[in-house]
């Protein structure tokens, strides 16, 4: 029986029929919906819809709905529910007979499907930041593996100033550390409950909300039943902060695509995360980078489907929003899919940090410092770098680098360098400069490693009191 046949005398279209069922993809949400219809019916009995004996027959029921869900996907077989909330509704009918029909009173789908919405996206947010968790914790360990390595940092993609390879990492735990923060803030708006809001106006029993939102686990129930029937920012902001994330990962996966490079060597990519070629033997291709770049438009085409979908809705719900689900599920599970893959590839690549400190010593990196090293001794800062500019431009024509002009040589450019410019030319003393919060020196990065565990530790702590 459909949940609205009555004032129909003629049925539905076949194809029009089949086209606008959700549950093809709301099946998805079927833990969720049965957690919800659980506490619909306490409050039901409350309201004195259902007595002591129906809600102890309702709520074996469900709990046999979800064990079979979750026993065996064919049980989801099914091509006559429209979607989730039908789906129920027809299984509990069959297992407790017409009972289950009283499971509805009060309530509309309109409120339920955001409140199995919200449900979803709650597990998904603490889901994401266990994984990003883990992913921190990878970039932490290699950062503290990497010691004294450096390695040239870029700027326009020319090789700027040597860094710690560890100070290179943590720049990615930075990215992390920020999306976890926006997962965080975004849940509180995500964690309140539509139930007791009816189809528009409110439910036409007076059903206690407060109750069905604590024992759901949300902060509370939402304020305004034309909203909370049709609000979907929390799903949009949610996919915002993956899009995001997904931008962090897909520069990640850029930047480790260039290092992967015969150009660069900088990194050996892990055969257990890369794929051959079909026609040309010798190849080691980087797939798992470059999906992880792809997957970034991916999560942007879902982003862009949930804004155009929303835009311009007017109150309260509409069909509409029904396109709001799939975009959101494609959006979640392509990052909830790859962030393990990423943290995989990040424990097992090798840097070679031979030839990332050969980089880092070569194309005058030092030169700002050789300039600082002037302007410590009076000269102008301006034209300490024209003075060593010049200086540069000598090592171009003579192939070599700073260090390797004699004094002589350096002395026609500012009579200011003595011998101990050698020493401050070093990657060591170069790295040491950089002194500041933030900056690259050892002791700096070294810091910025204990600093990034502690704060690590306390994400996970608020986390596993989330989940
Ligand atoms: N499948 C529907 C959705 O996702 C559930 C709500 C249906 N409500 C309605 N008034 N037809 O939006």
């Amino acid at each position: 029986m459909k949940m609205w046949s009555g004032r129909f005398g003629q049925p539905l279209d076949a194809d029009f029929e089949r086209w606008q069922r959700s549950f093809p993809f709301d099946q998805r949400l079927l833990a969720q919906e049965v957690a919800a219809s659980r506490v619909h019916g306490p409050a039901l009995q409350k309201a004195g819809i259902l007595s002591p004996s129906e809600l102890k027959a309702v709520v074996e029921g469900l709990t046999q709905i979800a064990e079979k869900a979750a026993a065996s996907p064919a049980f989801l077989a099914d091509d006559s529910a429209e979607d989730v909330h039908h789906f129920v509704e027809k299984k509990l009918v069959e297992l407790i007979g017409e009972t289950g029909y009283k499971l509805h009173s009060g309530r509309s789908r309109n409120e339920q499907i955001a409140t199995d919405l919200r449900l979803y996206v709650l597990h998904a947010i603490d889901q994401a930041r266990e994984q990003i968790g883990e992913l921190i914790a990878a970039l932490l360990a290699r950062a503290e593996q990497a010691g004294s390595a450096a390695m040239p940092a870029y700027t326009h993609l020319q090789r700027a100033e040597p860094v710690l390879v560890a100070h290179w990492l943590l720049a990615y735990v930075e990215m992390l550390f920020r999306d976890q923060e926006r997962l965080a803030d975004c849940r509180k708006r995500v964690n309140l409950c539509p139930l007791g809001s009816g189809a528009v106006a409110g439910a036409t029993l007076a059903l206690d909300r407060r109750g069905m939102a604590e024992q759901l686990g949300f902060d509370a129930p939402t304020n305004n039943s034309l909203d909370a029937t049709t609000d979907r920012d929390f799903a949009l902001e949610f996919v915002q902060v993956l899009l995001l994330l997904s931008l962090h990962l897909s520069r990640w996966a850029e930047e480790l695509l260039l290092f992967s490079t015969q150009e660069y060597g900088f990194i050996t990519l892990p055969e257990k995360y890369s794929t051959g070629s079909s026609a040309m033997p010798q190849k080691k291709n980087p797939d798992l980078l470059e999906l992880a770049r792809g997957k970034a438009g991916r999560i942007a085409g879902d982003f862009n489907a949930l804004v155009l979908v929303l835009k311009g809705l007017p109150l309260a719900y509409n069909k509409d929003l029904q396109e709001t689900q799939e975009p959101l599920f494609d959006a979640a599970e392509t990052m909830l899919s790859l962030l393990p893959l990423v943290t995989g590839w990040m424990k097992e690549v090798d840097f070679n940090y031979t030839r990332m400190q050969e980089a880092a010593q070569s194309g005058s990196l030092n030169a700002w410092t050789a300039a600082t090293y002037l302007a410590e001794r009076g000269v102008p800062f301006r034209l300490a770098h024209e003075k060593v500019g010049n200086a540069v431009r000598l090592c171009l024509e003579k192939h070599c680098e700073l260090q390797e002009l004699s004094l002589e040589e350096l002395r026609q450019f500012s009579p200011e360098f003595e011998q101990d410019i050698y020493a401050r030319l070093s990657v060591e003393s170069v790295l040491a400069l950089h002194d500041v919060h933030g900056g690259t020196a050892p002791a700096r990065v070294r810091q910025a490693i204990a600093e990034g565990n502690r704060r690590l530790t306390a994400m996970r702590e608020v986390a596993h009191a989330h989940a």
